[in-house]
């Protein structure tokens, strides 16, 4: 890598005019791309021709590595690299100790803590010195990432003297791999870690992810799935993770592992896993021995139980304290973290009961344990009460504990966030809850004091479930990294805010070309609320497919069923009663400030109204329209704005390499596309649900629009789509021969024209499509898209957009499909729209 990557700046260094060639993405943020002009002068003199470095340890080296490379990439130089006290002007790295070793008289005074660094300017004996230090080696490497991203963002760095200190001692990552090597949730492509039941035999993409990691701070990896494979734990198996542990640590990330609470029964040979029983803490102990003789260094365990299928201590009327603590006393005498989701509900709960709800959960489950689990178990909490939705208040859970440690559990990966296929930049939504005051004590409490231990001081922190893959890009879309770097900066800083971490983030990523990051700046930004205009508004939550792919509309998903993620629209209103007066009493969970202030919707905030209130669809918000107008008003917002991120994105030509340029494109317009859907979908749907017409008139009329089963058909047969909202009336057309074709005589006035043909793009088939007007061909292409679906769905709806035809009345517009395996080449609707798209 590093190789592929020195050669590379080599060329860049000789010929400065070419800066756009293409890039994958794969290095991310660390792309340390050429500085120009006067940035490039200014750094050439500020930083020194040495870099000196104190010891071997590991992490030093990495360091040390990274400076090189960094200052190669930006300066175009080599610096020459010296061991120990530097003779000349010099980057110097090294632990505390040893930099006061070598500069006595630099009275480098004041404490500092594991990990956090100090990056300091130092004149000793007439030289220059860019001291980065640390007590710990970890820190150093930190410090060094943290001078080159200076160096990167334009940054003064003459004068350094710069304590950082890491806000909380956890901050982790979950990865949700299995050892097959698919991942649970994952959107960018097979395991970095495992495949066909075995860590990888090449692991250069977990040294390259620790990279990415210890750039921003980010100290453990948990490696596999929380719905944890036993078989890890096996001994037989150690090895395999042992290498895996091998390849982060030069990058001071350790290893962590899912379990499964029925491990001693499961692979220890015992026929009880109650965590109570004599043997099964025999058990846990001889296992946490042997996990780390193998891996000395490994950071801990995580444990899904009682939750989703997955096995707990309810099996023995034992308590979530009793399990955790069994494992954690296991772990205590080697260092070990043992964390214990609070993500534990039934999902089997009866929906006809009112007063049943899921977001009670984490709170019923836990609440009253507070102050039983031993002090190495870590209570791992979502940021809401239900699961990573569009938006979801703070879960009470974290005002409630007082002497447990707990840490807040953020997805990076985007399930219910279109999956990497749309962009949505999450840190404003997660800076919300780290932000928002649960009023626990006297002093403010923000959910990231309490997570830290800062309030009751049990020091815990952050999670963030990341699934990067294979893919060159990491997680299936350029933009999506902005969600992995934020992550690891509010880990480390969570009283930065969102839009200095996206300025960082893609000065980082793309340059500093103003417009350039305008338009990108623009669309991260405002990226969650467009989501969340065009798919579940005022708090209705991700109206998607709840017990499929989470990917797709499908606004009844969540009803009818024991999952818990009902809203509970109906003819007359929507929204789940969670009060406590006449609610499920969830409200009732939170301190009593915060409940008063949700409790009436007069204080209410009308993003949260529907997931805490049952209202008429004729109630008025704050903004004093109706609820009903209002979702009607956020989905065409939403879309036209996702319409709108393509344009933006299209006026970058040029300004950004290629490949990525294209890259995002094609995910903006896909986004673009899929937006309309989910506009269509959702507003039908409430159309239908409520009777009330929408004020504008757009709901149920699309100037334009020639649905395909009333087009002339040659071998499409009508197909009658479910849920009927996932298809433009209620139907599609689909084909059962070798080739079919659906013919429009166009009618309208002559002139320029661009065809939208909306089709159905599933994962079973590579369908061909051709269009011609008036017998010639004007377009054609293959529908060999990887969405999760292999039906006539939303998800599978798909858009293609073919520009610049001239129309004139009479004109036959002939559409023809050719399917391909399961897929049956089929079509929703033609819209013949203006030329400006
Ligand atoms: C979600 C997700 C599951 C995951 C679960 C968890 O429900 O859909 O795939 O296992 O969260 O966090 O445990």
């Amino acid at each position: 890598m590093l190789a592929r990557q020195s050669g590379l700046l080599g060329v860049v260094a000789l010929t400065l005019a070419a800066p756009l060639h293409s890039e994958t993405g794969r290095d991310a943020w660390l792309r340390y791309a050429p500085l120009q002009g006067a940035s490039l002068r200014q750094y050439r003199e500020a930083v020194p021709a040495v870099v000196a470095s104190f010891g071997n340890a590991p992490l030093v080296e990495s360091a040390r590595q990274e400076v090189l490379r960094g200052v190669q990439g930006m300066l175009g130089r080599t610096l020459r690299v010296e061991a120990g006290a530097p003779t000349e002007s010099a980057i110097v790295l090294g632990t505390l100790g040893a930099v006061r070793q070598a500069f006595p008289q630099a009275a480098l005074n004041g404490d500092l803590e594991p990990d956090a660094f100090w990056l300091r300017t130092l004149q000793a004996a007439g030289k220059r010195h860019v001291v980065v230090t640390a007590i710990n080696d970890r820190g150093v490497l930190y410090g060094a990432f943290a001078l080159l991203r200076k160096i990167a963002l334009g940054e003064p760095i003459a004068n350094l003297n710069e304590k950082q200190t890491p806000y909380a001692p956890v901050r982790w990552v979950n990865q949700w791999d299995n050892l097959d090597g698919s991942i649970e949730r994952g959107y960018g492509g097979r395991s970095i870690f495992w495949e066909g039941l075995h860590a990888r035999e090449d692991l250069t993409r977990v040294g390259e992810f620790g990279r990415l990691l210890a750039s921003l701070g980010i100290n453990a990896c948990d490696i596999s799935n929380v719905n944890a494979n036993p078989r890890l734990l096996a001994p037989d198996f150690l090895p395999e993770v042992a290498r895996i542990a091998a390849a982060f640590r030069p990058w001071g990330v350790r290893v962590a592992l899912s379990v499964d609470l029925g491990g001693p029964k499961t692979i220890g040979g015992l026929d009880t896993f109650d965590p109570l029983d004599a043997r099964v803490v025999e058990w846990w102990k001889s296992t946490a021995d042997r996990l780390y003789a193998a891996i000395p260094d490994l950071a801990g365990l995580v444990l899904k139980a009682d939750s989703e299928g997955r096995v707990g201590p309810s099996a023995y009327g034992r308590t979530h304290a009793d399990a955790a603590n069994v494992a954690a006393r296991a772990l205590k005498p080697h260092g070990g973290l043992f964390f214990y989701r609070g993500f534990v509900y039934n999902n089997h709960m009866d929906w006809r009961d009112l007063k049943n709800d899921r977001a009670r959960a984490a709170c019923d489950n836990f609440k009253d344990l507070d102050g039983k689990f031993d002090d190495n178990v870590v209570v791992q909490i979502k940021n809401g009460p239900i699961d990573f939705q569009v938006r979801e208040p703070a879960s009470p859970l974290f005002g409630a504990l007082e002497k447990t440690n707990q840490a807040i559990e953020l997805q990076v990966a985007q399930e219910y966030m279109g999956q990497a296929r749309h962009t949505v930049f999450l840190a404003p939504m997660w800076k919300e809850t780290l932000d928002f005051d649960m009023r626990a004590a006297a002093v403010a409490t923000p959910v990231k004091a309490l997570v830290a231990g800062k309030i009751f001081q049990r020091p815990g922190g952050f999670v963030g479930v990341t699934n990067v893959g294979l893919d060159e890009n990491w997680l299936g879309n350029h933009l999506s990294q902005a969600n992995l770097y934020a992550f690891g900066r509010l880990a480390w800083d969570p009283d930065l805010s969102a839009p200095r971490i996206e300025e960082e983030w893609a000065r980082l990523t793309f340059g500093d070309d103003p417009e350039v990051l305008r338009a990108v700046n623009g669309i991260q930004l405002g990226s969650w609320r467009t989501y969340e205009n065009y798919t579940g508004p005022l708090g209705l939550q991700t109206l998607t497919d709840i017990t499929g792919n989470h990917f797709g509309v499908n606004v009844e998903a969540s009803e009818r069923n024991g999952w818990g993620q009902w809203h509970r629209a109906d003819g007359q209103g929507v929204g789940m009663d969670r009060t406590v007066a006449t609610g499920t009493g969830f409200l009732g969970q939170y301190r009593p400030a915060v409940t008063a202030m949700y409790e009436s919707p007069a204080t209410c905030p009308d993003d949260l109204l529907l997931f805490l209130h049952h209202v008429p669809y004729t109630y008025a918000l704050h903004s004093g329209k109706t609820v009903i107008q209002s979702i009607y008003d956020s989905h065409y917002q939403g879309a036209d704005a996702a319409a709108a991120y393509v344009r933006q994105w299209k006026s970058l030509q040029g300004a950004i390499d290629e490949q990525r340029y294209r890259e995002v494109l094609a995910q903006l317009e896909y986004q673009a596309g899929q937006a309309v859907v989910w506009r269509d979908a959702v507003t039908n749907w409430f159309f239908h649900a409520s009777g009330i017409a929408d004020a504008q008139g757009r709901v149920g009329n699309y100037a334009g629009r020639f649905e395909a089963e009333s087009m002339t058909l040659d071998g499409y047969a009508v197909r009658v789509v479910t849920p009927a909202e996932d298809a433009s009336g209620g139907k599609a057309i689909a084909c059962a021969a070798a080739k079919c074709t659906a013919t429009l005589r166009y009618a309208g006035a002559p002139g320029w024209y661009a065809l939208r043909v909306q089709y159905f793009d599933q994962n079973n088939g590579a369908s061909h499509f051709a269009v011609r007007v008036g017998g010639q061909l004007i377009d054609q292409w293959t529908a060999a898209g990887h969405v999760p679906s292999a039906r006539i769905d939303s998800s599978s709806s798909a858009r293609r957009v073919i520009q610049g035809v001239a129309l004139r009345p009479g004109d036959e517009i002939r559409i023809e499909g050719s399917p391909d395996g399961g897929e049956p080449a089929a079509l929703d609707y033609l819209e013949i729209a203006s030329e400006i798209d």
